[in-house]
């Protein structure tokens, strides 16, 4: 049997949030996971305490059970029983959360968790989302395990009919919030002590928290595999080709614009999605994934304008060139 036939198959369910919390809970009591909204994306959520639960995202995602979750919590409080925060760490908590910022740290030895959270590794990613997930977890009482609520490799879901295409009959319920406010990832940085790495970039800027710390965040350097498992180079795919750095647009390509930018070869029949007319990068972050989406139903190729390397633009440009990348044969 392979991991597809293996997952199990749900009616999947689709309420609107205000009338989410009941049938949520149910859910999460009988060790399902359900697609809840955050401020950045959709999650994947299940009890990270639950050792079923935490297999059923693995399985529903199609991800390798080598790749570790992010635990989230309703408050410091929360996430200081289940990781070890230094100063520094503590800190960043008090500054950034709840928000699009997740701590890798020291995990506590005696957490509790299941053990297909951590995925072998002696630190845990936290997070303090807001959104519902946040009114969820403070209901649940417990943590929630939830990466990004799409199949592995794919583009993010950043509204509910996007996770509906990905796993429809892979799990119960999507809790519609409409689009995410941020529309990436959180920023993921590793703080041990009083050394901070940055793990991925997200919907912090590197730039506000190097200004709240005073000093530069260093990257990742050689250490890349070893401290971050999931940062695969092909990550985000749509099935077209992408194409970055587009000075000009080949016949039946399709367009993903910024600035409103003017390039050769487009036509009247040349498919546009503008990422933010003028030139907002905030703007352009919520929009990445939803024009990607949109472009990747009605082109087979997706040429990309360059996006400036500041503010979220690192971001949505770490994203864009995973898309682009090179994927191997089996990507899930
Ligand atoms: O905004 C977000 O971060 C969303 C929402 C749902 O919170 N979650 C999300 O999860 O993006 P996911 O699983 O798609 O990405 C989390 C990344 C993965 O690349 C994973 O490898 C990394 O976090 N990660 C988790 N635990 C880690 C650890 N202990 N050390 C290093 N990286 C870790
Ligand atoms: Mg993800």
């Amino acid at each position: 049997m392979n991991k597809d036939s293996a997952t199990k198959q749900w009616h999947t369910e689709i309420v609107a949030q205000g009338d989410a919390l009941e049938p949520a809970l149910t859910a999460l009591k009988k060790a399902a996971p359900i697609a809840v909204p955050t401020e950045t994306v959709y999650g994947l959520a299940a009890n990270a305490e639950d050792e079923k639960a935490v297999a059923a995202i693995y399985a529903a995602k199609g991800r390798p059970s080598s790749n570790p979750l992010i635990i989230h919590v309703s408050d410091y409080q929360m996430a200081a029983f289940y990781g070890s925060f230094s100063h520094k760490a503590q800190q960043l908590a008090k500054a950034f959360w709840p928000g699009a910022l997740t701590m890798v740290v020291p995990k506590q030895p005696h957490s509790g968790l299941a053990p297909a959270v951590f995925a072998g590794h002696d630190t845990i990613a936290i997070r303090q989302p807001k959104g519902f997930m946040a009114s969820l977890i403070t209901a649940f009482g417990r943590p929630l395990a939830a990466p990004s609520a799409n199949r592995s490799g794919q583009l993010t879901g950043t509204d509910a009919q996007a996770v509906f295409e990905q796993l429809n009959g892979r799990i119960p319920l999507i809790i519609d919030g409409g689009r995410t406010p941020i529309g990436l990832e959180s920023t993921i940085i590793r703080v041990i002590d009083a050394d901070v790495t940055l793990l991925r970039e997200g919907g912090i800027a590197r730039e506000v928290l190097e200004i709240f710390l005073g000093h530069e965040i260093a990257g990742l350097g050689q250490t890349k595999t070893l401290l971050a498992p999931g940062m695969m180079q092909s990550h985000y795919a749509p099935c077209a080709e992408v194409t970055l750095n587009a000075d000009s647009l080949p016949p039946k390509a399709a367009l993903l614009n910024f600035g409103a930018q003017s390039i050769a070869g487009i036509t009247d029949e040349t498919p546009i999605y503008e990422l933010s007319a003028s030139g907002n990068l905030d703007e352009a972050a919520y929009n990445l994934f939803s024009g990607l989406r949109a472009l990747d139903q009605i082109s087979g190729h997706i040429c990309v304008v360059p996006i400036p390397q500041k503010g979220l633009g690192a971001a949505i440009n770490d994203r864009l060139n995973r898309a682009a990348a090179e994927r191997p044969a089996n990507a899930g």
